[in-house]
């Protein structure tokens, strides 16, 4: 094949994640996770997980050649998370992408985390020639995004959050639920046994004088903790499934309807939801359910793909490859902000 064969590798958060493509062909997705040692403070240590990236950074590089069966030398470039995220975590990526390019003598490509969430659906559908509007939720984003070209660098960020990112919030309602860390997969779990509109928790940002593609969550984050709290005190138990399918529907309403709406108002056929959040099996098929009564065309990666991994950004990668993009200089910084 005449695609190019690249390495990608993510370490902004907790996933040391290590990818091989081929083109939009997924050869490899190697993902080793310091969840469990940060479960323990209820939040991602960022000391914890840069010390963690170290020690799995190489192990994984070989698990995911040995799973795509190639040689490290067989690679036609390194791709790698430049930012956003935490700084230490990035910079092992960082480090051990520019030592494989030198030692390699291949191409290094710097990356953006939320252009990788948005070009790994390439891996899953395959190439989209049409301009689409993604929604994009993580532990650190959330954002809706025009994005020209799946694959491609140029993002309008169309209204983001304006205080905590969606994960963010499952993460909070999690831990004050007592569920624990991380929140999200957990709540979606706790849902499944809930009713949905046992409790009316209030929708951000929703009304007509609001910013039509911003969001905000602590508002809803600090109505369950009130609820939850006036439970305590008269001294009856939590119904802490109702609460989490209520809270949970709460955020996925408001991100389906603004979604759709950016779609809708940009005459777009197309949505596309990555980042962790679009694991969310609520999040999934009330975006099914409405996009197919817009008449837009929803694309979602499966779970395992949305959730921080390697495959993203070798993904991203082999787009910047294929199209001649100008690779990296070999001193590129990890940029923790990155826009
Ligand atoms: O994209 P990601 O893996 O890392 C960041 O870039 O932040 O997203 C992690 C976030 C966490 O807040 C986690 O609780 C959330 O995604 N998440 C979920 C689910 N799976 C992961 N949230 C809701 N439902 C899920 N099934
Ligand atoms: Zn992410």
């Amino acid at each position: 094949s005449d695609q190019p064969l690249v390495l990608g590798i993510e370490t902004s958060c907790d996933e040391t994640g290590v990818g091989i493509v081929r083109g939009t062909e997924l050869l490899a997705d190697a993902v080793a996770s310091s969840v469990e040692e940060h479960a323990r403070f209820g939040g991602v240590v960022p000391e914890v997980a840069s010390r963690a990236h170290l020690q799995a950074m190489v192990p994984t590089v070989h698990r995911a050649c040995a799973d795509a069966g190639i040689a490290l030398t067989d690679v036609d470039a390194i791709a790698v998370t430049a930012g956003p995220g935490l700084a230490g975590a990035l910079l092992v990526g960082v480090a051990a992408a520019k030592a494989y390019s030198l030692a390699l003598g291949k191409p290094l490509y710097g990356v953006n985390h939320l252009s990788a969430h948005v070009a790994v659906d390439l891996l899953e559908h395959g190439p989209l020639d049409e301009a689409c509007i993604a929604l994009l939720v993580s532990g650190g984003h959330s954002s809706i995004l025009r994005v020209p070209r799946v694959g491609g660098l140029e993002l309008t960020e169309l209204g983001a959050t304006l205080d905590d990112a969606a994960g963010e919030a499952f993460d909070k309602v999690a831990r004050l639920l007592g569920l624990g860390f991380p929140g999200g997969p957990l709540i979606d779990r706790a849902a499944r046994e809930g009713d949905p509109a046992a409790i009316a928790f209030p929708r951000g940002l929703t009304g007509s004088r609001d910013p039509a593609f911003a969001f905000s969550f602590s508002g809803l984050k600090t109505a369950v903790a009130r609820w939850v709290e006036a439970r305590e005190r008269a001294g009856e138990p939590v119904p802490v499934a109702d609460v989490a399918a209520s809270f949970q529907e709460a955020v996925v309403d408001v991100l389906t309807s603004k979604a759709i709406r950016a779609a809708r108002e940009a005459g777009i056929d197309y949505l596309l939801l990555g980042g962790g959040v679009a694991a969310n099996s609520r999040l999934r098929e009330l975006a099914l359910q409405r996009c197919q009564q817009a008449g837009i065309r929803l694309r979602v990666p499966r779970p395992g793909l949305c959730t921080d991994n390697g495959a993203m950004v070798a993904a991203l990668g082999a787009q910047l490859v294929a199209a001649g993009a100008t690779p990296s200089e070999l001193d590129i910084p990890a940029d923790s902000a990155m826009p």
